[in-house]
């Protein structure tokens, strides 16, 4: 048994990075509790290695208006990283949504629509050159079919699957040392989607294109069955050649009128967490690993999906649940 004093970051290895989104949200765009909660700011230095702006990196945020760029955020979550030894997670460069109005209403030739995105990305990408070690590049450009999410994701829906290719490139152009990702939900297990984010992988490297990484959310739910074949799934991304990562890791419930979970479903989610970390430790190249925040009070997953929640490893005044405890045992057993 470790002290239970001991936090997640000293519990990993150092180079197992253990990651927590860093909360502001898109409907509270003030509410940064990185800048002005000290307990928050205490328990991020000491809990986690890495850090990924929950939305601070999105077009709809960075983005207030045409050639215009708001970094404060970023910039602010980018120096705490620094100021503690951790690394960070970009997320994200391309995706459906979270877009700025200015952008989804505007008229663009395919030209301007491509230069548009050259310019986020390399404006984006060499401000945090050495700063931010991967990047979400990609953000679930697959549907739950396993086709294409053509119609829905504007700059494919306009400039073509092609577009995919370039914006590696781009990113790549400008960090040569960043770990770039395509990130995707629903994917934990081996099926439909999961299969088509493989052979899209495979597809990607064969031209050449610089994917280095596959980075699965895991926004799990109790009510579904645990995804018991993570680690296979993982290990035949690995065996193309790629990092993973677990990326936006939460396990949500569904939860009582003050937002709590049964005593049975806090053991099993607790379980859950342990097999989550379990797999990715037994998978060589995963060795980031993200919880999708810090406390539940926090967390997205009542309001976007409402009836449940609890879905994080720490509540109230940041005392840690069950969850933190199996996690934490988990990554101080020797590796497999
Ligand atoms: C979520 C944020 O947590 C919310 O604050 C925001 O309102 C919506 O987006 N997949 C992703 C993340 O890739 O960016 C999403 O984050 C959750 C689902």
């Amino acid at each position: 048994m470790t002290n239970p004093s001991t936090s997640l970051r000293e519990a990993a290895d150092p180079a197992f990075r253990i990651g927590a989104a860093v909360h502001g949200s898109e409907h509270h765009k003030d509410a940064m509790p990185l800048v002005h909660e000290q307990r928050y700011r205490d328990v991020l230095a000491a809990e986690f290695s890495s850090l990924t702006p929950e939305n601070q990196l999105k077009w709809s945020w960075l983005r207030p208006a045409p050639g215009e760029y708001d970094f404060a955020a970023s910039d602010a979550i980018v120096e705490f990283a620094q100021q503690h030894g951790q690394h960070v997670r970009g997320h994200t460069l391309f995706w459906h949504n979270q877009n700025p109005q200015w952008l989804i209403d505007g008229t663009y030739s395919d030209e301007e629509l491509r230069t548009q995105l050259r310019e986020h990305v390399q404006t984006v990408v060499s401000r945090y050159a050495g700063r931010i070690q991967q990047w979400d590049v990609v953000n679930e450009i697959i549907d739950d079919d396993g086709t294409l999410r053509t119609e829905r994701n504007l700059w494919i829906a306009q400039l073509g699957p092609q577009i995919i290719d370039d914006v590696f490139h781009w990113a790549h152009e400008a960090d040569p040392t960043a770990v770039l990702f395509g990130n995707d939900y629903s994917v934990e297990k081996i099926g439909t989607k999961s299969d088509a984010w493989y052979d899209l992988c495979q597809g990607l490297l064969q031209r050449g294109v610089p994917i280095h990484g596959f980075g699965l959310q895991a926004h799990l739910d109790l009510a579904h069955d645990h995804p018991d074949d993570l680690q296979e799934n993982l290990q035949r991304f690995a065996d193309l050649g790629l990092r993973t990562a677990i990326t936006e890791l939460d396990i949500r419930g569904q939860v009582d009128a003050d937002g709590k979970l049964s005593d049975a479903d806090t053991a099993e989610q607790a379980r859950r967490y342990g097999l989550v970390v379990d797999a990715a430790r037994q998978t060589p190249g995963c060795d980031s690993f993200t919880f999708w925040g810090v406390r539940d009070e926090q967390s997205w997953i009542p309001q976007a999906f409402p009836g449940t929640g609890a879905a994080l490893l720490f509540n109230g005044d940041f005392e840690p649940k069950p969850a933190h405890a199996v996690v934490r045992e988990s990554l101080s057993s020797p590796a497999d």
